[in-house]
């Protein structure tokens, strides 16, 4: 997380030693600011020399389950004085419990863990290649799948634009939205584009199609009714391995634990990440059906990793889905998510340069007829911490927010689009 609008004086020192010898994300650094971040609690965190603000990213769309919780902290540090270090193959209390949970929240039968998302996706694609002996991969052009080289490659984000020279070209599905929609027997563009692109590749050599469960920051695009049921048919005519990645979309964050269930669809593998741990330790991971995870059972699963199911990040995953499960977090994003669904119906009758809003659950994005870094700047003075990507902002806040706080953050973006004029 960077921030520009604020700059502090006293953080001045700390900035300067972190950034001496510590690279920032996604920036070049000369300019580079991360915000102090001093305390956090629920879905608020507090800022040196500004004070609490609310968190619309939940820090990168990972604090699920809220910021500090009890709960989680507690079953961290019971793991931290039970064990905190071990090697891949140990077998655990913790292991096994978070194994279980896992099958029992996805109906997948096992799961691959790693330490960030864009490893479990890169393993997703090894198991995949390793399944159906086949290699090509098609993604949406809208779309985020990490920032691993193999990742960077299939997918469409901009953000592999300096590597593309020596990659393979990629296989995307045309997703332009609004998209048509089904008409009868005519397909909807994005599958129309679909059955183009398996038909040109010739189906025999695409290893996966691989989806985001519902888009992040590549748009939060409604997928039109025909996709998700014709991709999955697609994918069985022709062998293909169908693998949803709900590391941004899962554990709760649309108002269902995963995104997938809006529309009913089964895969056969499927990412999981940020939301999974609630971000108070790394961990991601690849899940795979019942049937293709009995191919391993005499095959070699050639896949590894020195921080394999790390025991702490375990005891956060455990944590994490007690708490989204015991306070109904998922079904509370479905609910605070019609409060925002609500106020920003009437942000485009009352604001002339909010061309629209979409989103599920806790998942939302503000179209402006601008760029939005203005809007960000205008709610960052106002107490709320907005990402914003091109024309869109995005709020995305810990699925923990209540009603009346979630009408809060609508008087304020109400205050800083009348302030954005004209
Ligand atoms: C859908 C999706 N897949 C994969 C990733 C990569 O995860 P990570 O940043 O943990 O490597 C992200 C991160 O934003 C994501 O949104």
């Amino acid at each position: 997380m960077t921030h520009d609008h604020d700059h502090d004086p006293a953080s001045t020192s700390l900035l300067e030693r972190q950034r001496a010898h510590l690279f920032f994300t996604w920036s070049a650094q000369r300019g580079a600011k991360g915000l102090e971040i001093t305390d956090a609690a629920g879905a608020r965190f507090e800022v040196a020399g500004k004070g609490w603000v609310w968190d619309l990213e939940s820090q990168v769309y990972n604090v699920n389950a809220g910021h500090k919780h009890p709960h989680i902290q507690q079953r961290m540090i019971a793991q931290i004085q039970a064990l905190p270090a071990c090697a891949p193959a140990a077998v655990l209390p913790i292991r096994a419990e978070l194994g279980e949970l896992l099958a029992q929240k996805t109906g997948m039968a096992k799961a691959f863990l790693t330490t960030g998302g864009s490893e479990a996706v890169e393993n997703a694609i090894k198991l995949a290649r390793l399944l159906t002996g086949r290699t090509k991969v098609i993604t949406r052009r809208n779309s985020y799948h990490g920032a691993t080289l193999a990742v960077l490659e299939v997918a469409g984000d901009m953000r592999k634009q300096p590597f593309t020279a020596t990659m393979r070209p990629a296989l995307h599905i045309e997703d332009p939205y609004p998209a048509r929609q089904a008409a009868g027997e005519q397909p909807s563009d994005w599958l129309a584009s679909a059955e183009a692109v398996i038909e040109r590749e010739g189906g025999e050599s695409i290893a996966a199609i691989l989806l985001e469960g519902f888009t992040g920051t590549n748009g939060m695009q409604h997928p039109p009714a025909d996709f998700w049921p014709g991709v999955r048919a697609l994918c069985d005519r022709h062998g293909i391995l169908l693998i949803d990645d709900e590391i941004f979309s899962g554990f709760g964050r649309t108002g269902r634990w995963f995104a997938r269930e809006h529309w009913g669809v089964r895969p056969d593998l499927m990412t999981v990440g940020k939301g999974l741990s609630s971000g108070y330790a790394p961990l991601a991971g690849v899940l795979v059906s019942d049937a293709l995870a009995a191919r391993f059972d005499d095959e070699v699963l050639w896949c590894g990793l020195t921080h394999y199911a790390h025991p702490i990040s375990c005891a956060a995953a455990v944590g994490s889905i007690e708490v989204l499960e015991r306070e109904g977090l998922p079904q509370n994003a479905e609910r605070v998510g019609q409060v925002f669904a609500r106020r920003f119906d009437e942000f485009v009758e009352r604001h002339a340069h909010v061309t629209g809003h979409r989103g599920l659950g806790l998942m939302r994005a503000l179209e402006l007829d601008r760029d939005a870094s203005e809007l960000s700047a205008r709610a960052w003075s106002l107490g709320a911490y907005l990402p914003q990507r091109g024309p869109l902002a995005f709020v995305c806040p810990p699925l923990c927010l209540r009603e009346h706080e979630a009408e809060a953050i609508c008087e304020l973006l109400d205050r800083a689009l009348l302030e954005l004029g004209d």
